[in-house]
């Protein structure tokens, strides 16, 4: 999909079904509810603006893929990247999902909340030797390595130091399949920085094959983000498989899994989200008595639609013939709609039956892009009124920023009926932290 039409209008959202993926309601009195908890209580207490997650929400999206995949020998590792919470963490390992991570950050997280090693992949194109010494000494299941000086790196490390036990990598390959989606959420189509070529993965798996100190364990890809099409993760699970075909040829018997990476696309608006069985369908006859184990990697399906974003209205101003309501929430918090153009639904925490108008609903950053959403109908709220802004659960809090030297937000986790902080708002003491103005004077 181009970035134009994901900007453009369209028939409204289908608020029934957003409610429903997130596990919001609404009550007579017209407060919104999470999980079965008041928004309007959450604000009061934690203020705004907040990320709010709802633990129920989680947990049946992780079932759903789960129970979708049952009949297959299968292992799903989150997407540590979408929401890395150690709340939500917890929540998933507790569950028994792995974990897919990208730095030595989120290997911290996930050791932190206790996710077995072994149950854990490290993805990603820039891999420093201090994050893959760190994944050594984890022991963790799998390095999925992205090119060929990557390798080199490896072989440099494991040359330098006693490892008692042999390393276990994975090839992430670039299948050169398109994917409709965002251009900037594309992963597994030519010419882009991720996964190693086809032609050189042969190559590659003589290498680790023939160093002692390695075991090639898998033949991974990711294709790309928010899909909503089967096709595309068929077509790609059948290149990797032939490429396993071929590496098992050489004589090299090593491999136990294809992880087909994640991208399952949700309901933003009025999308049909992918349903894990449709996947599950045309991976199962795939990998059918090749004893195999298939690897996923979901985060915006597990995390995407359980977090609302609150944010408090602070003003509303008309100018060059456009209404904009002025929230206190901004790209700092949820880069999204700004960075991809991306439709995220907004209601009131709050319904007054108000009448409807088309509103700008703009942040406070000095950047005519901080927008959340565009010439949108919203109910007419007055400042000092919430809105909630939907599907904010994956790539929300983890992508915010400090630009503007804005405090980025607290998250809360609803889960059983009740509410509790996980990470508290930032202060301007943390953010200056480590800075000073006299850098010359010791
Ligand atoms: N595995 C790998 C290797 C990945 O790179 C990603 C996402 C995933 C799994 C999880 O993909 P998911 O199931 O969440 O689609 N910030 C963007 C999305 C970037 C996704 C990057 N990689 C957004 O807000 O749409």
């Amino acid at each position: 999909m181009s970035r134009a039409v994901m900007a453009m209008g369209g028939p409204a959202a289908n608020a029934r079904e957003l409610f429903r993926d997130a596990g919001l309601e609404r009550g007579p009195d017209g407060v919104l509810r999470l999980g079965g908890v008041s928004l309007a209580a959450v604000l009061r207490d934690v203020g705004s603006p907040a990320y709010v997650y709802n633990g129920g929400a989680i947990r049946e999206r992780y079932q759903a893929i789960a129970s979708a995949f049952a009949g297959i020998p299968h292992r799903v590792h989150y997407a540590v990247k979408s929401n890395s919470s150690l709340a939500v963490l917890k929540i998933l390992k507790d569950l028994g999902a792995g974990a897919d991570i990208v730095s030595g950050g989120e290997l911290r997280r996930v050791t932190r909340v206790g996710f077995d090693p072994k149950l854990v992949v490290f993805s990603g194109v820039g891999k420093t030797d201090a994050e893959l010494e760190a994944a050594i000494g984890c022991r963790i299941g799998g390095i999925n390595i992205e090119s060929a000086e990557e390798l080199t790196a490896l072989e440099r490390i494991v040359g330098r130091r006693s490892v008692e036990y042999p390393i276990r990598l994975g090839i992430r390959v670039n299948p050169d399949v398109a994917a409709e989606t965002h251009p900037y959420i594309t992963t597994g189509a030519g010419g882009i920085k991720f996964g190693v070529p086809t032609e050189q993965v042969l190559g590659l798996a003589r290498r680790i094959a023939g160093n002692p100190r390695f075991t090639l364990v898998s033949v991974a890809m990711h294709l790309g983000s928010q899909l909503l099409d089967p096709a595309p993760f068929a077509n790609g699970a059948k290149k990797l498989i032939g490429l396993i075909d071929d590496i098992q040829a050489l004589g090299i018997r090593s491999i136990e899994a294809v992880d087909v990476g994640g991208g399952l696309g949700i309901r933003y608006r009025n999308e049909t989200p992918l349903e894990p069985r449709q996947l599950s369908e045309v991976l199962a006859p795939l990998i059918a008595g090749r004893g195999l184990v298939l690897h996923l990697e979901p985060g915006r399906f597990v995390t995407g639609s359980a977090g609302v974003l609150l944010t408090t209205v602070l003003y509303r101003k008309r100018s060059g013939g456009k209404d904009f309501v002025v929230v206190d929430a901004s790209m700092t918090d949820l880069v999204r709609p700004s960075h991809y153009d991306a439709y995220h639904e907004i209601t009131e925490v709050v319904a007054r039956g108000r009448p409807v108008r088309n509103v700008d609903v703009v942040g406070p950053v000095c950047e005519t892009g901080d927008f959340l959403a565009l010439d949108r109908p919203l109910a007419d709220v007055e400042a000092g009124e919430h809105l909630a802004i939907l599907c904010a659960g994956a790539y929300g809090s983890v992508m915010a920023s400090n630009y503007n030297t804005r405090l980025r937000a607290p998250e809360v986790l609803i889960d059983r009926g009740r509410y509790g902080v996980t990470r508290v708002r930032e202060t301007l003491e943390d953010l200056l932290r480590g800075e000073t103005d006299d850098p010359f004077h010791r």
